[in-house]
């Protein structure tokens, strides 16, 4: 017999009313005029419960994932005066030098905001392009991203990430693979981050120059976001790109930003871009008292870096 809402609701009768199972066959095939026994109608209850549970854990997933990937932060009155955006790092195929150089940097300006502007691990292992046999495997890949990313999280308890192409690639993957949501962890879960690393599509913050918005790539041309948008635009993912565009208006002064990369151009993860002329330029973007500054690492013959700032 096919059941229908009404069906699965006359159930609760039998709760309300204190009845056996038998008691409610016989009320459920007057009020039906059908032919089912009690153990047709306990299963039938059984699924009830079953879907009824299903449902909340979706509902509850869904308003997690949604908080987890989607929520944009509340509006910050607060206006920041030290920023440092960090570039795509893609733990573990890092550039070497990447904690030492973002030690001295914020020694010398003392954020007081840091965002990572996304790919802080680069997900090789699990891309949906080839991946380079002669890596990691996912599992390993993961261990070795979580723990590149340990001292990172001493070193700035407190981080908005965008959410990013390879950042994302755990979700991306799962949900390509036709998984439901209650499967997911949440990033900081997946990362072992700390609880004040929170992952976000795209932010926006206050600086002594004006609003600044913050996402991981939406376009390469220079200039073309903060024209979009109406007020200064700051994107990672182009990594051969370390720039600095002003828009002037009749009404303010704007700025688009792209902030080059800390990925390690020599590793083999990074091979798929070997063909670009461009190479990428290991820097991270910085705006102190509203101005942006692009802060490049000096690479000594070798590719490590100088130790000047
Ligand atoms: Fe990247």
């Amino acid at each position: 017999m096919k059941y229908n809402k009404n069906h699965k609701e006359f159930l609760k009768q039998k709760v309300e009313n204190n009845w056996t199972w038998e008691k409610t066959a016989e009320a459920f095939n007057k009020k039906f005029n059908t032919d089912q026994t009690k153990a047709d109608l306990m299963q039938l209850n059984r699924r009830s419960i079953k879907e009824k549970n299903i449902k909340k854990i979706k509902s509850e997933n869904v308003k997690e994932i949604e908080k987890m990937k989607f929520e944009k932060l509340k509006k910050d009155d607060k206006i920041y005066s030290s920023v440092l955006v960090i570039s795509d790092m893609h733990h573990p195929y890092s550039h070497p030098d990447t904690l030492s150089f973002l030690t001295e940097l914020n020694k010398k300006h003392k954020f007081d905001k840091i965002v990572c502007i996304g790919d802080e691990i680069d997900n090789h292992a699990i891309s949906f392009h080839d991946s380079n046999p002669d890596l990691p495997s996912a599992g390993d890949e993961l261990k070795q991203a979580i723990k590149a990313l340990e001292p990172f999280y001493k070193l700035f308890p407190k981080v908005d990430v965008i959410e990013s192409n390879h950042g994302s690639l755990v979700y991306r993957k799962a949900l390509n693979s036709g998984l439901p949501l209650a499967v997911f962890k949440s990033y900081n879960e997946v990362l072992e981050a700390p609880k004040d690393w929170k992952w976000v599509f795209d932010l926006k913050i206050n600086t002594p120059m004006g609003e600044v918005y913050f996402c991981h790539g939406k376009t390469g041309s220079s200039g073309r976001l903060a024209q979009s948008y109406g007020m200064s635009c700051i994107q990672g993912h182009f990594h051969e790109k370390a720039q600095i565009t002003y828009i002037s208006t009749p009404n303010k002064i704007m700025y688009d930003m792209h902030v080059g990369c800390l990925a390690d151009d020599k590793s083999l993860a990074l091979g798929y871009n070997k063909i670009n002329p461009k190479r990428p330029v290991v820097s991270v973007g910085i705006i102190i008292n509203g101005i942006p500054q692009i802060v490049p690492m000096i690479l000594k013959k070798g590719g490590r870096w100088n130790g000047c700032l």
